[in-house]
């Protein structure tokens, strides 16, 4: 586990932005491609509008990006609450990211399970047709069946919550889907949820939790001390990639 602080949000930005860059640089090099999963919530926001900047956008390999959700609302893509609409407003649309290279979680799909099949059969598909580079060890799907993404961006609730995984729902539990729903977030927004699962993040190259404020001191510290408890009340405790596992915080 590597921790960096950074004094206020936009350092913060600035230096998870710099990961990324070097990140996405080396898993070009490597594979010819860079797989990126955005996180919801505000959090990420200025980590957003930055990597979207004139500065990072001459540096990060946008070209052989594509881009994917960690969970999504189940709401319109332009309503208020949705993760892709958040990512659209403050990054993608300053982007000229090529076809096919955002690959959007249909959080809208009636019923929620349909949107998370339709998801993992994208994933899978995606995965499958070596249409993320040469197809390479890094990237191919690993011997337990899942796919193994470059970089997973993962934000804390105050409860230890990442992405839509709350303590006590079926969904933290799910061993072989890439992708369920939550039909009764324990978070605001009180909507239905599709979420990436557990074992799904965990063959991530690189997981990063990106955290700013006070108000997420404590819960942070409660996380690192249950760091691969499997009795632990806090989901994002059972973050254990087979890669790097990243806090970033402010
Ligand atoms: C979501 C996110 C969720 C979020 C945390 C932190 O869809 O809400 O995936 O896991 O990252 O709740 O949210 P903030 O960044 O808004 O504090």
């Amino acid at each position: 586990m590597e921790m960096k602080c950074y004094p206020d949000v936009g350092a913060l930005a600035r230096g998870a932005a710099q990961f990324v860059v070097d990140w996405a640089r080396e898993a070009v090099s490597l594979k010819g491609s860079f797989t990126f999963v955005l996180s919801g919530g505000n959090t990420p926001k200025p980590l957003y509008k930055t990597l979207s900047s004139i500065d990072y956008r001459k540096v990060m390999p946008w070209e052989q990006t594509h881009v994917f959700w960690g969970d999504e609302r189940c709401v319109p893509k332009d309503h208020a609450d949705s993760n892709y609409g958040m990512a659209y407003e403050t990054m993608l649309k300053h982007l000229e990211l090529p076809n096919g290279h955002v690959h959007r979680l249909p959080g809208e799909t009636e019923p929620p399970e349909g949107g998370a099949d339709a998801y993992e059969r994208e994933l899978k598909h995606f995965f499958a047709s070596g249409h993320h580079g040469e197809p390479s060890p890094t990237s191919r799907s690993t011997e337990r069946g899942f796919a193994s993404f470059d970089l997973v961006l993962l934000g804390l609730g105050k409860d230890g919550h990442t992405a839509s995984l709350f303590q006590g729902d079926a969904a933290l539990e799910e061993e072989t889907r890439w992708a369920v729903a939550v039909r009764n977030p324990r978070a605001r927004p009180r909507v239905p949820r599709i979420t990436l699962t557990l074992p799904l993040i965990n063959e991530a190259r690189c997981v990063m939790f990106l955290v700013s404020g006070e108000d997420k001191s404590q819960v942070i510290q409660a996380v690192l001390d249950d760091a691969g408890n499997p009795e632990t009340a806090f989901p994002a405790a059972r973050v254990r990639p087979k890669g790097r596992l990243l806090w970033y915080r402010s």
